[in-house]
Formats: C-alpha cells, sequence, structure tokens
C-alpha cells in the first residue's frame, strides 16, 4: 500500500463528542462521515478500482459539504454566533480546495498513488474542519439550545 501509515485508512466512528446539539447539522456531520468511511474503503483496496466511481462520490460529497455549509451558516445566523463571519471565510476557503481537488483527480490519467493521496488529502480536510473548527460553535448552540 502505497501509504504506509495504516491510521490514514482507518474508518472514522461516530462519537457523541462530535453532537453540535442540532439534529440537522449533526445528521448532515454524520452523513458527510459516512461517505468519507465510503471513500476510503474504496481508495484501501490496492487495484481493480475504478476511477470515475471515486470522482462520482467526490461528487456528491461536493454537493452536501456546499449545501451543509449553506445551511449550518443559516443556523450559526439565527443563533447569533459572534464567530460566524470567520467561519463563513472558511468555508469559502474549504469549497476552494474541494473543487481543486476534484479538478485534480480528473485531471489524473489512471487510478494510482498520486489520486490516493489526493483523496486522503480531501479527507483530512473535511475531518479538520468538521471536527476542530465547527467545534468552535458547540458551546454556542449548547447555550441556546438550553443544555
Ligand atoms: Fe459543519
Ligand atoms: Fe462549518
Amino acid at each position: 500500500m502505497p501509504n504506509d501509515d495504516p491510521t490514514a485508512y482507518k474508518p472514522i466512528t461516530w462519537n457523541p463528542i462530535f453532537e453540535m446539539g442540532h439534529s440537522a447539522i449533526d445528521d448532515d456531520h454524520r452523513s458527510l462521515i459516512e461517505k468519507t468511511n465510503t471513500l476510503l474503503e474504496m481508495i484501501a483496496v490496492d487495484s481493480g478500482i475504478e476511477s470515475g466511481r471515486i470522482i462520482s462520490l467526490v461528487q456528491v460529497m461536493r454537493e452536501e459539504c456546499y449545501q451543509h455549509f449553506a445551511s449550518e451558516e443559516q443556523v450559526m445566523k439565527t443563533l447569533s454566533f459572534a464567530g460566524v463571519n470567520e467561519h463563513v471565510k472558511e468555508h469559502r476557503r474549504v469549497e476552494e480546495v474541494i473543487d481543486g481537488f476534484l479538478d485534480r483527480l480528473r485531471e489524473l490519467p489512471e487510478w494510482g498513488t498520486e489520486f490516493r493521496e489526493h483523496v486522503l488529502a480531501f479527507r483530512m480536510c473535511l475531518l479538520d474542519h468538521m471536527l476542530r473548527y465547527d467545534l468552535k460553535y458547540k458551546s454556542h448552540f449548547m447555550n441556546e439550545a438550553g443544555y
């Protein structure tokens, strides 16, 4: 396997600590994590994978991310989260990363190490946003929900 780090392909198990206290946002995050795990399963095999199948899944995840970011921003505004502007900027940055990543996947002539490395970088970017950056508004949401 080209990536020697065994944890790179490890599926992410949903943990209650990931919950933001807002069911629609939690559902979006769960769905994106499930799809990320499917993506990891697909790239963990050494051969016989069609790059087109992976690109299709990443395309679906891209649409989901865009929709999720828009609804998350709406919720942040509704709940008067002070860090909304900074978070919106971060969403735009992640969207650029995702679009650039998809472009690079489409340009690659065939499935191989480079393709796999791009997929792992995409996974890293998504998880970093959902499991670290999004947690910044968790306490605010919890307060608003009366926890
Ligand atoms: Fe999010
Ligand atoms: Fe976010």
